[in-house]
């Protein structure tokens, strides 16, 4: 039996959601390791769009979804995301670690409030909390699932939490209603509880016997150590993220897919080296639909970053690579891709930790013969040869074979290369 995780190698918005339910129907169980519902994976059916922030992907083939302790879980969103598969005929078998951390309205008044202190220099966050959540869980601060469970367990922590914390909120301007808070997330817990269990346990008891899939949210770009600090997400995309946020050890991930999209996008601020403020950066937009999932907000877009892939593909130790939304770049009569940076004179292939560096570097092009016809596209074979090029060339440069290519948001619409 195998694992397989799936991680977004760019500033997320991959396509990791498609590519999570095509490889889960082979897979007995699928796993959210890490983040919260910052996260917005699509899955398109037919004529149906399935919009997922918090439970994993695979929900939608009735397989086994668990959600591991390293995510951060807003319990309302997870009611109202199980409520709405539910009323689409799906009823989600869902694990949830008694470990992961909860959202607290707090954090989410915390989320706002800094970004806003931060002013021009804001992250540009979803505004989900998902910073201040995971500032108390390293802070030893945290409320975690297990104690939303249990009252008296929960009106301890919030009383021993909030002397600490009242000068916190006093100074945010903050105010807060203990007893509310503890009304509102018994109720939650409630709910919860028959989903709640120890899955760290449950995980490494079927991990050698079941295929298990973990479904990466945000991207590597976004990494808390990895990414264009402190241009971040406040957690670990990368694939060692499974380890620490499931309860695995890393010798039991058998393959490693990374999803790589055609062009680049980004939501939030900080430095994008290839993004384009002018007619490519808008046609691509338009073309491939770049708004959020989560916050509907324009996606900021540019030309393939391959200096950037090249990192992250090396950094999480890629064996295949699925490559997303080709057909984007359908009807171009040119399409470029960044191989190296120059700075200062001097050229650059590796990737800058200084965000003032990666603001500045210029982007070094090549150019390939644009193409037609990928959309929809269902066999290798039928590809026009120029994008067959631009597929090589990744895989080349990344020194991974390709898994699966995209070619349109439905479910259908997916060529499979090497399915081993
Ligand atoms: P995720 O966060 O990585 O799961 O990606 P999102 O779901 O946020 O964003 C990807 C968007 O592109 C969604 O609207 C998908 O339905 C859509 N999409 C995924 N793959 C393809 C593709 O190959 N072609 C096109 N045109 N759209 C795609
Ligand atoms: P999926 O899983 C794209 C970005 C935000 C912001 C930064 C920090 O759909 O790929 P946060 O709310 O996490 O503190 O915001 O991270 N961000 C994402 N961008 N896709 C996501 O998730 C994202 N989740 C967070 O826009 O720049
Ligand atoms: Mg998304």
């Amino acid at each position: 039996m195998a694992t397989i995780a799936i991680v977004g190698l760019q500033w997320g918005d991959e396509g990791k959601g498609k590519v999570t339910d095509y490889f889960s129907e082979h897979v007995d169980c699928v796993v959210r390791y890490q983040g919260g519902n910052n996260a917005g994976h699509t899955v398109v059916i037919g004529d149906k769009k399935y919009k997922f922030h918090l439970i994993p992907s695979g929900a939608i083939r009735g397989k086994k979804v668990v959600i591991g302790n390293g995510v951060v879980v807003n319990p309302k969103i997870l009611l109202e995301e199980i409520d709405m598969l539910k009323s689409n005929g799906i009823d989600v078998d869902l694990m949830i670690s008694d470990r992961a951390h909860v959202i607290m309205p707090y954090h989410i008044k915390m989320d706002g409030i800094e970004e806003e202190r931060l002013g021009k220099k804001k992250i540009g966050t979803t505004k989900r909390g998902i910073g201040p959540c995971y500032s108390d869980k390293i802070a030893r601060m945290g409320v975690r699932i297990g104690d939303i469970i249990d009252e008296k367990k929960l009106k301890k922590r919030l009383d021993n939490l909030f002397q600490i914390k009242k000068p916190i909120f006093e100074t945010y301007g903050i105010k807060i209603n203990k007893d509310e808070i503890i009304k509102e997330y018994i109720l939650y817990g409630k709910k919860i509880s028959p989903y709640v269990g120890d899955t760290i346990y449950y995980l490494n008891s079927i991990i050698d016997e079941k295929n298990v899939l973990f479904e990466g949210a945000q991207g590597f770009l976004l990494d808390i150590d990895y990414g264009t600090y402190p241009y971040v997400t406040s957690s670990n995309p990368v694939v060692g993220g499974i380890s620490t946020g499931a309860g695995i050890s890393p010798k039991k991930i058998d393959k490693i897919v990374g999803v790589l999209k055609a062009y680049s996008t980004r939501v939030g601020m900080g430095a994008m080296p290839t993004e384009d403020k002018g007619k490519i950066g808008e046609y691509l937009a338009k073309k491939g639909n770049e708004f959020g999932t989560t916050t509907g907000r324009r996606r900021r877009c540019g030309w393939l970053d391959m200096v950037a892939a090249k990192y992250a593909a090396m950094v999480n130790g890629i064996d295949k690579i699925a490559i997303t939304k080709l057909d984007v770049l359908d009807g171009l009569e040119k399409v470029k891709v960044c191989t190296g940076y120059e700075y200062d004179g001097k050229f650059y292939d590796r990737f800058p930790s200084s965000p003032d560096i990666l603001e500045r570097v210029k982007p070094i092009y090549e150019e390939f013969d644009g193409w037609d016809g990928v959309a929809g596209k269902k066999k290798y074979e039928d590809l026009p040869i120029k994008a067959r090029n631009y597929i090589d060339f990744i895989s080349e440069k990344l020194n991974a074979g390709i898994a699966m290519v995209s070619t349109g948001a439905k479910r259908e619409d997916t060529i499979i290369i090497q399915s081993d």
